[in-house]
């Protein structure tokens, strides 16, 4: 529907919203190509791809609309310099004052408990009813799976469904 710099672009009317939020590279863009069946979003093998709060309105039969948002990744060392990070934070910040608004946090599955997913998480469950996914679970083996979730569902006190934008698992 748009591309958000900021609140004044965001849409209205109140459908519900689930946003995606994670560090940057984490499969965001990813995850909603591969629930929407489509390539809708723009990825990248190098961070920091989406740069805008881009939203798309899900429509599917006779289920209630609603809108999935492809939200910047945080974490991006070019970033760092202020300017972009701030604007991921007050983007952010600003998305999730609204009504409606719920959210997918993501977690790369090989990283379990970096600094600022912890603190991501601190903040968004906070914000809004948020759940947790562990990405890219197809890059792991059997044993390095179960040890990942295990250290995930521990560092975040929480269920934590592991999914792969390749394999299709946890869609
Ligand atoms: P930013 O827009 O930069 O914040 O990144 P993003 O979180 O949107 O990541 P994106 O979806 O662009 O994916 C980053 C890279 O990871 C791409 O090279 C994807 O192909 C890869 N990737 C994403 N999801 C998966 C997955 O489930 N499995 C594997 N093996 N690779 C994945
Ligand atoms: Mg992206």
């Amino acid at each position: 529907i748009v591309s958000a710099a900021g609140p004044r672009d965001f849409p209205r009317g109140g459908l519900p919203e689930v946003a995606m939020v994670g560090r940057s590279n984490v499969g965001k863009s990813s995850l909603i190509n591969a629930l929407t069946r489509q390539r809708v979003a723009r990825t990248s093998a190098a961070p920091g791809k989406t740069r805008l709060a881009n939203i798309y309105l899900v429509a599917r039969g006779s289920a209630p609309p609603f809108h999935l948002v492809d939200l910047p990744g945080y974490g991006y060392a070019r970033q760092a310099k202020g300017e972009e990070t701030t604007s991921f934070e007050a983007l952010t910040e600003a998305f999730f004052a609204r009504e409606r608004t719920s959210a997918v946090l993501l977690i790369d599955a090989r990283h379990p408990g970096l600094e600022n997913d912890r603190a991501a998480w601190q903040w968004l469950h906070r914000a809004a009813p948020a759940a947790i996914v562990g990405t890219k679970i197809d890059k792991l083996t059997r044993s390095e799976r179960t040890r990942a979730l295990r250290q995930l569902e521990s560092v975040f006190e929480d269920t934590v469904l592991p999914v792969s934008a390749v394999t299709g698992e946890g869609l």
